[in-house]
């Protein structure tokens, strides 16, 4: 499964050769709870780009990336200390997630003839990996002679519920492009599950200036996968033409999110997986994203099958985030690349499980650009 194929692998290496430039610095982060100290990594490449990653849930705390006058902004969202993901968990603000991202309904699946049970996190369902997912431990950081990070976890068999010892390395790169791009793999000793993304919330105004709803989506999606209350997918691939789902054009995000649909009332607004239209096993183009008014684009580059476009609908203004802004409703919107949601329990999805001897390789790009003309 997800075996790069050689486009992608071309563009991998050209990937290295851009982000050969990039230079990388650490610092402390604080203390988690158990006295473990997490750093801070800051990568900056040759046009000031700068992402800060830290080996708590391999989270990306800031990302400041230029608009079209170049001006710089920090367009995700995070807090400025530990301190703030430890006390506030619940919205996972760019972390990575694992062992399985999404939900798994009633916290079970079966593999191989034997039921495994799981915590049930999320009213009756397991949501992104369990109590303990990969967003809430301490990675073994190592910084790369290319300027990337990479951050190593191994999940012990039985964690969470989940079978098998899984060996999990992630590495970020900042290239010289102004592109973040993640690198999974992961390899097994007992048959089981996996499905690995990140968690960011992007604003392309900047964290905490304002809500998502001005930003322009286009999704390279004929198909999503409807959910039932609980937010499990009913195992239907639905056209997205004719719904308020059809991202195939430019599309502002609040054009049609209060409409009448049953859908997007499931999820108080998006909060679903798109089926990502692809030819072959390389990286394809998932998602655009341009904010008008700054001009800054974000274009989204995946191996994987599916995405998740969620609008920080369960984002209530209770959290405080960097320089004391508070994140209200629609403040961020996340574009979780993934295979699809309970996958594990629906056969006619693309397969989430991996087995001893094989390799999960999986690639996601975040590219960032300008539009139109710097304003006088
Ligand atoms: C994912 C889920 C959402 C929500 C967020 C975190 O995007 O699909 O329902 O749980 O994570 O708040």
């Amino acid at each position: 499964m997800l075996a790069l194929s050689s486009i992608t692998i071309l563009m991998v290496v050209g990937g290295f050769a851009a982000g050969a430039a990039t230079k990388v610095s650490q610092a402390s982060f604080g203390k988690t709870r158990d006295g473990v100290e997490v750093r801070l990594f800051t990568l900056t490449n040759d046009r000031g780009v700068e992402a800060r990653i830290a080996n708590y849930g391999g989270i990306v705390v800031s990302l400041k990336v230029p608009d079209r006058t170049g001006a710089m902004a920090d367009v995700v969202l995070g807090h400025d200390s530990l301190a703030g993901y430890l006390d506030n968990p619940g919205p996972y603000l760019g972390a990575l997630i694992g062992r399985y991202g999404n939900r798994i309904g009633h916290a079970r699946f079966t593999l191989d003839g034997k039921q495994y049970t799981l915590a049930a996190n999320n009213g009756e369902n397991t949501l992104h990996g369990g109590l303990r997912g990969f967003d809430k431990v301490v990675w073994t950081p190592r910084e790369l002679p290319d300027g990337g990070l990479e951050l190593t976890y191994t999940s012990k068999d039985g964690e969470e519920g989940f079978p098998g010892a899984l060996k999990v390395v992630v590495s970020y790169h900042l290239t010289g492009a102004n592109e973040l791009r993640i690198d999974y793999t992961a390899t097994t000793d007992k048959d089981t599950v996996v499905n690995l993304t990140n968690h960011s919330y992007f604003n392309l105004k900047g964290a905490g200036n304002g809500d998502i709803l001005d930003h322009l989506v286009t999704l390279n999606a004929d198909r999503f996968t409807p959910v039932d209350a609980g937010l499990i997918p009913t195992g239907e691939l639905k056209p997205v033409a004719g719904t308020p789902f059809d991202f195939r054009k430019p599309t502002a995000i609040g054009a049609r999110i209060e409409q009448n649909d049953e859908q997007l009332k499931l999820g108080r607004g998006y909060d679903h997986n798109w089926v990502v239209n692809r030819k072959g096993s390389g990286l394809t183009l998932a998602a655009r994203v341009e904010e008008p008014a700054s001009g800054r684009v974000l274009e989204v580059e995946t191996t994987e099958p599916g995405v998740q476009f969620y609008t920080g609908n369960f984002l209530d203004g209770t959290i405080k985030g960097k320089g004391g802004k508070v994140y209200n409703q629609r403040y961020g919107f996340c574009l979780e690349t993934q295979h699809f949601p309970d996958s594990p329990n629906q056969p006619a999805f693309p397969t989430t499980v991996l087995k001893p001897g094989q390799q999960l390789r999986s690639t996601t790009v975040f590219r960032f650009r300008t539009s139109g003309a710097a304003k006088k």
